[in-house]
């Protein structure tokens, strides 16, 4: 039953592994390299697709059970679905490596039709549960644009072997950039959490109210934001959008303040205590981006705040959540498959055997000094800074995927 989960989450693994392993190589430099290239379309898509998605969708498969008290639609869908999303992801980050615009598309079809066909699997299990909750209903949303980042990103790969929509190919990648960013991962790992906090918390009693009020305020948010990518364009849609999201955050942040209130817990765990932290940081940049958007409004769409924001956002909250998250989940899926039925007996490990908190700690400290200086050198066009933090933060994640893969040895 985990090892559909548990292929996706090994899988991720093995494509952060190669990210970082790929950064270090060339120590941290490709980062000053302009992202819309081939290598900065493959090593973006590598982390977005083949890491984050992928252990994203692992999690899906394994707490929709936890969610729903109900087991997925089609186990066998699951494989099927891996092996077209795999399968496709690694033709089209090839396709994107070696500039060869047929593979992209090959790819992105085949990789389309993975995404769609774990839609359909989700989606179907949701629809028969019938148990609608902030929970189930962010995770339907975020389905819904991840199909949609999915069939923007088709149309821009069919675009380059074939300028069917030339004209609108800036609009499509904003749209498909904001779809994926805040509408996939933003309503997965919020809807995610208003399960996962308080298990890892211990927390009883918490009022649910701020979780309709986010889910409300996030969906605002990427609408706005698509409408402002494909519409008339202007700052004033685009800073309608970050105060959505400023407002969502600040919402989440009370709902965990109230979480850790309830707790019957001394701590949740060092990964989990880093989410925290990444999501106040993500808050503060918001209304950083707001101030900047009102005083200086072109700056707000100039290149480099852009790939800030893109860093701030994917690395300082989505991978961080991810990983934080990851430090909790691996333990218990490893734990479950392998000692699940031998439970209390002689030399039996303890889940918190199986993971050592210390090197948690110490991998985000190194992960997070590395992506403080490299955004500083990024800010103040210090590239010597900026490639300098960017390995640091390699090396910090090697260590930490280290910790969490050293699980599967226990
Ligand atoms: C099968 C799914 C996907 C396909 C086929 C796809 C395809 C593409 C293509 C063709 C581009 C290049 C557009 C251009 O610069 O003209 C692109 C850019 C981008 N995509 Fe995707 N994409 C997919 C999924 C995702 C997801 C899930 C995310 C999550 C956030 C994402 C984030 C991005 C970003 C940030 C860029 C800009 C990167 C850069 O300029 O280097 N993509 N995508």
């Amino acid at each position: 039953m985990l090892r559909l989960p548990l292929l996706f989450i090994a899988t991720g693994i093995v494509s952060f592994v190669l990210f970082h392993a790929g950064s270090l190589f060339t120590a941290g430099g490709w980062a000053l390299d302009h992202p819309r290239s081939p290598d900065g379309w493959f090593r973006v898509h590598l982390l977005v697709l083949d890491w984050a998605t992928m252990v994203a969708m692992g999690a899906v498969y394994q707490l929709i059970d936890v969610v729903l008290q109900r087991r997925i639609f089609s186990r066998i869908l699951g494989y099927v679905h891996y092996v077209f999303f795999t399968g496709g992801t690694v033709i089209l980050l090839t396709g994107f490596l070696q500039s060869r615009v047929e593979w992209i598309a090959v790819g992105a079809v085949a990789a389309v039709t993975g995404i769609l066909l774990f839609v359909w699997n989700v989606g179907r299990t949701l629809w028969e549960a019938k148990r609608w909750n902030p929970i189930t209903l962010s995770t339907a949303c975020a389905l819904f644009y991840l199909a949609g980042t999915g069939l923007l990103g088709l149309a821009m790969g069919l675009n380059f072997a074939f300028p069917w929509w030339a004209d609108v190919h800036e609009r499509l990648l904003a749209a498909h950039i904001w779809l994926g960013t805040l509408g996939w991962f933003g309503l997965l790992i919020t809807g995610f959490s208003y399960k996962m906090l308080p298990m890892f918390y211990l927390s009883h009693g918490a009022s649910d109210r701020p979780q309709y009020i986010i889910l409300g305020l996030w969906n605002a948010a990427v609408i706005v934001g698509v409408w402002a990518s494909l519409g008339p364009g202007g700052s004033w849609p685009l800073l309608a959008g970050i105060l959505l999201l400023a407002a969502a955050l600040l919402v989440y942040d009370r709902l965990i303040r109230d979480i850790r209130k309830h707790s019957h817990k001394a701590s949740p765990g060092r990964g989990i205590v880093w989410t925290v932290w990444s999501t106040r940081a993500l808050l503060v940049f918001c209304i950083l981006s707001l101030g900047i958007g009102l005083a200086a409004p072109s700056l707000l769409t100039s290149l480099s705040w852009i790939i800030i924001a893109g860093w701030v956002y994917l690395w300082g909250w989505v991978a961080v959540t991810v990983l934080g998250y990851m430090s909790k989940i691996v333990p218990f899926l490893w734990w479950t498959h392998k000692y699940g039925d031998q439970a209390g007996r002689p030399g039996v490990p303890v889940m918190s055997d199986l993971i050592s908190e210390r090197s948690i700690d110490a991998g985000m400290w190194v992960m997070a000094a590395g992506l403080l200086i490299a955004l500083a050198g990024m800010g103040v066009m210090e590239p010597r800074a900026a490639v300098t933090g960017i390995a640091a933060l390699s090396a910090g994640a090697l260590f930490y995927i280290g910790v969490i893969a050293r699980v599967f040895t226990k």
